[in-house]
């Protein structure tokens, strides 16, 4: 029997009583997904699976996300199947990136706070996260609970986040590690997207802050503005009882509810395999309307 613990004081659920590695019954699956409505985080311990029963287990809650439009990485690059979102720092042959290589630069964004694929459209729902090889240091992924975020925030703050609306690019994210060098094919697959700043959880009908470090800029507030106020929000968002770090052990799956967290990954030394595989649900609904095509 599914079996949930509370493990940090204001949410991430420690799941017991199921083996990932085979098809959940409805009820298992149901069980989880409550669980990701109440807690937002959900740590599994020792699910040794394969990339296969890591989609399966995914497509119990949507459809897998089409990864495309994500990285700089190139379709004949990709060291993982079709489905399979690959977080490691190893090249096709499994060796670490070189220091130098442009996809290393690319994937130390994810050292910044983020909600994966806010720079999509139509963004993630949940991402899962399976340890295969863990660093043997560091590389611990920090989580921050997006609803308490919202929740704390002073009520003149509260009012005057709500409706408004950002632009979501990983040309943002990137250009503030000082990556700017990119392609003009890569500039056009990066084109921002419109973003609430506040969103709804459909089941709970709490409220969270959607930030990201994708978020580049409020619309109708100049860039400077917009800054100061993101970065203010983050800095609320991110304080030390809102987050919750997570300490891989070979095997532990993590799976987060994009839509009520951020999270970030932390250093570990890279001239070794840290091998990390995450798949991604869908989401099912865009949080803003997007500008008429120029
Ligand atoms: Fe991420």
């Amino acid at each position: 029997m599914v079996s949930i613990r509370q493990i940090h004081p204001v949410f991430v659920g420690e799941v017991s009583g199921v083996d990932l590695s085979k098809p959940l019954t409805r009820e298992e699956a149901a069980a989880i997904d409550a669980g990701m409505d109440r807690y937002a985080v959900l740590v599994f311990h020792g699910q040794n699976i394969t990339d296969d029963q890591q989609m399966e287990f995914t497509k119990n809650f949507g459809e897998i996300e089409n990864a495309k439009g994500g990285n700089i990485t190139k379709d004949n690059e990709y060291r993982l199947k079709k489905g399979m979102v690959d977080v490691s720092n190893l090249d096709k042959e499994g060796k670490p990136f070189a220091r130098d290589d442009r996809r290393r630069m690319f994937n130390l964004g994810n050292r910044l706070w983020h909600s994966d694929s806010s720079f999509r459209a139509t963004p993630a729902k949940y991402s899962i996260l399976s340890a295969r090889a863990p660093a043997s240091e560091g590389g611990n992924t920090e989580f921050a609970d997006m609803r308490n975020a919202y929740d704390t925030l002073d009520a003149k703050t509260r009012a005057q986040v709500d409706g408004l609306i950002c632009e979501h690019s990983l040309i943002y994210s990137r250009g503030s590690m000082g990556f700017t060098e990119l392609s003009e094919e890569e500039r056009a697959m990066m084109k921002p997207v419109r973003q609430s700043l506040v969103r709804t959880h459909p089941v709970s009908g709490r409220k969270s802050l959607y930030l990201s470090s994708h978020a580049g800029t409020i619309v109708g507030w100049l860039m400077p503005e917009s800054r100061d106020l993101l970065r203010d929000l983050n800095e609320h968002a991110t304080q030390r009882e809102n987050v919750y770090i997570h300490r891989w052990q070979q095997y532990d799956l993590v799976m987060w509810d994009n839509r009520q967290t951020m999270h970030r990954v932390r250093r570990f030394d890279e001239t070794q395999p840290r091998d990390m595989r995450r798949t991604t649900v869908a989401g099912e609904a865009m949080t803003a309307e997007q500008a008429a095509a120029a």
